[in-house]
């Protein structure tokens, strides 16, 4: 088959290069750059197993910046633009999905497009009813950054949702049915669940998934937080309350709050699509991650003004790393930041070590690659994930990274 993808950040690019192992694929981007990197057969982003099938996989692959010319001759194409939601407006921004649909449109209309970026509940069935002759599925993805291929190579689940009591819906059916298949083939496992639905409820199972993820977490840090205000330790009680298989001892490391792209953005669009909906918890879980945030940067405090009584006019606060997780190569919307600011807007002064951002000036703060530098900078430490370069360090390290992973 020829397949377009449009969009090459960790979705689309994971997805081009599953598919192009048995199709012709091209992807296409906006971002010149990114273009030529996949072009040369290096990757934009930080994934071990996307590097490798770049570099030594047998893939028919091209990137291009022309989406018309690559829609026009594509028998299916792949959506993985950004979305995003803005709460203070209530709004929903699928206008790079849009733009896409519509060049789309315009070139190729008869084409099935498969949307693969995070959309509101009930999104491509109103897409589906705004344009009539689109031919539009939506399948959820499950993928988690620097794992991104690895997660489509080994999928837990496939999805695929169609718009019902269209004049499409039959052909959308059978469509759907070929794309699980284009998934599976790329895929290394077999017998992967897969599941047909309409497409409000596959959108549905997207933020239902990441929204319990981030209840998870919220769960493990207000125990965390119950801990360190009664003196106890908390990475005790997660392991005997891991031991209970019901629960597992899995994804249950204290942080300084869920953050990354998905989290933050998916569980605001759940709690907006809840509107006329009872509910306690989804609201709940997002008020959890501002809480902790706040009790993080308290504490971060405390012991600035410690530093202070004992003759340190102005410590200074070094930011460990402003990515989410160790390993990634992104810090979109990490947890760490909203503790920065919160401490930036009571005028302490931060130091950054980020070596993955070049530019000298993070807000206002310095940002430095010299790790000497920033440990002799930095009266205290600020670091959401451990790393063995703090060993001799961590008398002045904050972090609640319990069990130094992930
Ligand atoms: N990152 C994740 O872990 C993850 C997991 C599951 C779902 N998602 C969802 O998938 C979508 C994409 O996420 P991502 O992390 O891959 O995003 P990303 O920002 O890494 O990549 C998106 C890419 O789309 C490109 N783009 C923007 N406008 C375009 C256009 N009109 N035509 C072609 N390309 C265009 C951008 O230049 C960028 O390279 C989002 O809706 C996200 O919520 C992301």
């Amino acid at each position: 088959m020829r397949i377009a993808v449009a969009g090459v950040g960790y979705v689309g690019l994971s997805l081009s290069v599953l598919l192009a192992q048995h199709n012709a694929v091209t992807a296409v981007d906006v971002v010149e750059e990114k273009v030529e990197l996949i072009n040369s057969r290096r990757s934009p982003i930080r994934d071990i197993e996307i590097e490798d099938y770049l570099a030594h996989r047998d893939l028919d692959l091209t990137a291009t910046v022309d989406g018309a010319s690559a829609y026009e001759d594509a028998d299916l194409i792949v959506i993985a633009t950004p979305t995003n939601y803005d709460p203070t407006k209530d709004f929903f921004d699928t206008s790079l999905v849009e733009e896409v649909i519509d060049l789309v449109l315009a070139v190729n209309p008869d084409t099935v497009m498969v949307i693969k970026s995070t959309v509101p509940v009930g999104y491509t069935q109103a897409l589906s009813q705004r344009h009539p002759m689109a031919k539009i599925l939506f399948s959820p993805e499950f993928l988690r950054e620097g794992h991104a291929l690895s997660d489509n190579l080994h999928p837990s689940r496939i999805i695929a949702g169609i718009p019902t009591g269209t004049d499409h819906t039959p052909e959308l059916e059978q469509a759907a049915q070929a794309f699980t298949r284009l998934l599976a083939e790329g895929a290394q496992d077999t017998d992967i669940p897969t599941l047909l639905m309409a497409s409000t409820e596959a959108e549905a199972v997207k933020l239902f998934a990441n929204t319990y993820l981030a209840l998870r977490v919220a769960y493990f840090n207000e125990l965390d937080t119950y801990a360190a205000v009664r003196g106890l330790d908390a990475s005790k009680i997660i392991q005997g309350v891991g031991y209970d298989p019901r629960i597992g001892s899995h994804y249950n490391n204290p942080s300084f709050g869920y953050g990354g792209y998905c989290l933050p953005k998916d569980t605001k669009q759940l709690l907006a699509n809840y509107k006329d909906v009872p509910q306690n918890l989804i609201e709940a879980i997002v008020e959890a991650n501002r809480t902790r945030k706040d009790f993080i940067a308290d504490e971060l405090l405390h012991r600035v003004q410690e530093l202070k009584d004992a003759g340190n006019p102005h410590p200074t606060v070094g930011i460990y790393r402003l990515t989410m997780k160790s390993g990634s190569d992104n810090f979109r919307a990490s947890s760490i930041q909203g503790v920065m600011k919160r401490i930036k807007a009571k005028g302490i002064p931060v130091i950054v070590f980020e070596p993955t951002l070049d530019d000298p000036d993070f807000y206002g703060s310095e940002v430095t690659h010299d790790l000497h530098h920033f440990k002799t900078t930095s009266d205290l430490i600020l670091a959401n994930r451990w790393d063995p370069e703090l060993t001799d360090v961590t008398n002045k390290t904050y972090t609640r990274d319990l069990f130094k992973r992930d």
